[in-house]
């Protein structure tokens, strides 16, 4: 028997620690749900991936907790899905209960109001997913490697998740999930979850998630998708065209798990697969949990590309384990994870590298800053009202990144490290939003080590535009070298065939193509052509330098290459500077939207959406 006051304390405790769980964070604009009254923490899927119809059909079922007493109503986010029935449990029987999809928003998608007869704990719907879902792509056989078999994948970041399952979308909560995948028996579903690399006779795949993960993280493929093992954690799943390729390509993976591990503590998520996906994947790639989802054109054949992989595993500290609360938080996941990304890279590839990493990313992103609107060069940006997509750019990512080597150099890197490894444990599991996030950073490091870094300077870094001038400039020796080259070469004291070309990386080409001069004469980039054949290379990230380059010069002997280039290649990345810069000129609209127009099929919904709206811009 409890005594009366024990039993008020224990209820007021309750009270105040669920009252914080709710509250804690600013509310995300970007879901409808009631996540604050009533929480989905587990999910049960049970879904038909039907190939014929481009439809997932079947049902998800959420298990609920209440955070207060009196909630009458259920709220998901869904978008474009057909609502068939929802049932609640209660008292062991499953019955049918009433709800309303409300009338769709561009952003947000149609809220689902689903009514809970007194505090049922779990509610099911069954629904299917539309051909158009923004968050799925059904490609036809001849989009992939095999050119047999259809192929599907999602890509829920940031909040498509909601078109392929009525869910509370917000990275404010987590889920641990469970699924039943049924698919045609030649095919096989794999997802962001524990996988069993056989495939099954009949076509049934059962999936467990048991550690809570934000809804964005949820993913599902499914292909002729093989196996093959790289290490003890580490594995490649693809069609099998690309197995051997992706394998050879990605061999260090293993070690970035381990660099990672020793900076900042342990990979929490056992196994750390790579789906490579058909060349339609609009990223270059995606942190699904213990499956990044991967495009297939960083396989460059020399891992000059391999910071991408470095990037994804990150994520498995900053992002997944430690997430953004809102979009606005973005950069906390995207910033923090350029940072670890770069510092994996010097462990595992060393300081020379990941210093021209960091020289590249740096200059691009001065470049992205003088075309962006001033707000939308803050980290903690305003996107209220906004659809998270047309918000991306590279300041989240870069700009984040800087913030966090302006705090290395100013604490020094020990000091830092233990900050950020306690960071990820002492939020592990957790959202966090930007104020939260400030109050840390001043609490556990600015305050501990006065007189290094003000609130002043902190403040400035996350709220004002632009790049503050305290921001680390990172310059690369190896890249001062080649600039002498090439001025050289302007100068006219020295021809093309003098300059040591032969032992470039990717990175020294893609610093001498960006850095070649704005007005370069036509002749000067055919010289160049003829020398080193960059509109023929294979590298994807030189030849878009390169064509980029040359549609901005006006150079029509690209124009095949670019064609063929835009028509094979869906990662928005890649493509969408070279619309835009194609539609620049009103001369070659003509010209771009013949490459469109056979492109587009091709292209994923978001690449579709993204490319539509430049054409309706001009
Ligand atoms: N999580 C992102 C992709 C993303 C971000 C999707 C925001 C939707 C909304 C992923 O980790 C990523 O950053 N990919 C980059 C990799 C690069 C920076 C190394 C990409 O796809 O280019
Ligand atoms: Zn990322």
């Amino acid at each position: 028997m409890i005594k009366p006051f024990a039993r008020i304390i224990a209820i007021i405790s309750v009270c105040f620690s669920l009252s914080i769980t709710a509250n804690q964070f600013e509310k995300d604009w970007h879901t409808y749900s009631n996540y604050q009254d009533v929480v989905s923490t587990h999910i049960v899927l049970n879904l038909d991936v039907d190939f014929n119809t481009k439809q997932l059909k079947g049902s998800i079922e959420h298990h609920l907790k209440y955070n207060r007493k009196g909630v009458q109503n259920l709220v998901l986010d869904t978008r474009d899905l057909d609502i068939h029935r929802v049932e609640t449990f209660r008292c062991g029987v499953w019955s049918d209960t009433t709800f309303k999809l409300s009338e769709r928003d561009d952003v947000k998608g149609s809220k689902l109001t689903i009514v809970l007869p007194r505090m049922s704990k779990r509610v099911k719907v069954h629904y299917n997913s539309r051909p158009e879902a923004s968050g799925l792509q059904w490609l036809s056989p001849i989009q992939t490697a095999g050119k047999k078999l259809p192929f599907m994948f999602s890509q829920s970041q940031a909040i498509h998740a909601r078109s392929w399952m009525p869910i509370q979308d917000t990275p404010a909560m987590r889920v641990s999930y469970e699924a039943n995948i049924h698919t045609a028996k030649n095919l096989r579903p794999i997802m962001s979850a524990k996988n069993d690399p056989k495939w099954n006779e009949n076509g049934d795949y059962h999936f467990e998630m048991p550690q809570p993960i934000p809804t964005y993280l949820i993913a599902i493929a499914a292909g002729n998708i093989h196996y093959k093992k790289m290490s003890k954690q580490t594995a490649i799943y693809s069609e099998p065209e690309l197995l051997d390729a992706a394998a050879a390509e990605f061999i260090d993976t293993q070690a970035m798990i381990d660099a990672t591990e020793k900076m900042y503590g342990k990979y929490r998520w056992t196994d750390y697969d790579l789906l490579i996906l058909p060349p339609s994947f609009p990223f270059g790639g995606m942190e699904n949990p213990r499956l990044s989802f991967i495009t297939p054109t960083v396989i460059a054949g020399d891992k000059s590309l391999v910071s991408l992989i470095a990037h994804e595993l990150a994520h498995s500290w900053s992002g997944n384990l430690v997430t953004n609360a809102t979009w606005r938080d973005l950069w906390l996941n995207e910033g923090f994870t350029s940072y670890v990304e770069n510092r994996i890279m010097e462990e595992v590839f060393g300081k020379d590298r990941a210093i021209m990493e960091q020289a590249l990313a740096y200059q691009g992103l001065k470049e992205e800053l003088v075309d962006l609107p001033k707000a939308d060069t803050i980290l903690h940006i305003v996107i209220e009202g906004r659809d998270p997509d047309d918000a991306f750019s590279g300041v989240p990512y870069t700009k984040g990144q800087l913030f966090l080597m302006f705090l290395e150099e100013r604490f020094g890197r020990k000091d830092f490290d233990s900050f950020l490894r306690q960071y990820f444990d002492d939020h592990a599991f957790g959202s966090i939003d930007t104020k939260s996030f400030t109050r840390y950073l001043k609490k556990n490091l600015i305050d501990r080590h006065t007189g290094k870094v003000s609130m002043a300077e902190v403040k400035e870094w996350i709220n004002e535009p632009m790049l503050p001038a305290s921001s680390p400039k990172p310059t690369s020796d190896v890249f001062t070298k080649v600039k002498s080259h090439m001025d050289s070469w302007f100068t006219n004291d020295t021809t093309l065939s003098n300059i040591p070309t032969k032992d470039w990386t990717v990175h020294e080409w893609l610093f001498f193509i960006n850095n070649l001069p704005k007005d370069i004469s036509l002749d000067r980039l055919n010289k160049l052509d003829s020398q080193f054949s960059l509109t023929q290379s294979t590298n994807n990230e030189i030849a878009h330098a390169w064509l980029l380059l040359n549609i901005k010069r006006n150079n029509p002997v690209i124009n095949k290459r670019l064609a063929d280039y835009m028509i094979s290649i869906g990662r928005r990345k890649l493509i969408v500077p070279l619309y835009k810069a194609l539609l620049e000129t009103e001369s070659k609209r003509a010209f771009t939207q013949n490459i469109y127009n056979k492109a587009r099929p091709g292209y994923h919904p978001l690449a579709q959406g993204t490319i539509d709206a430049l054409f309706a811009k001009k």
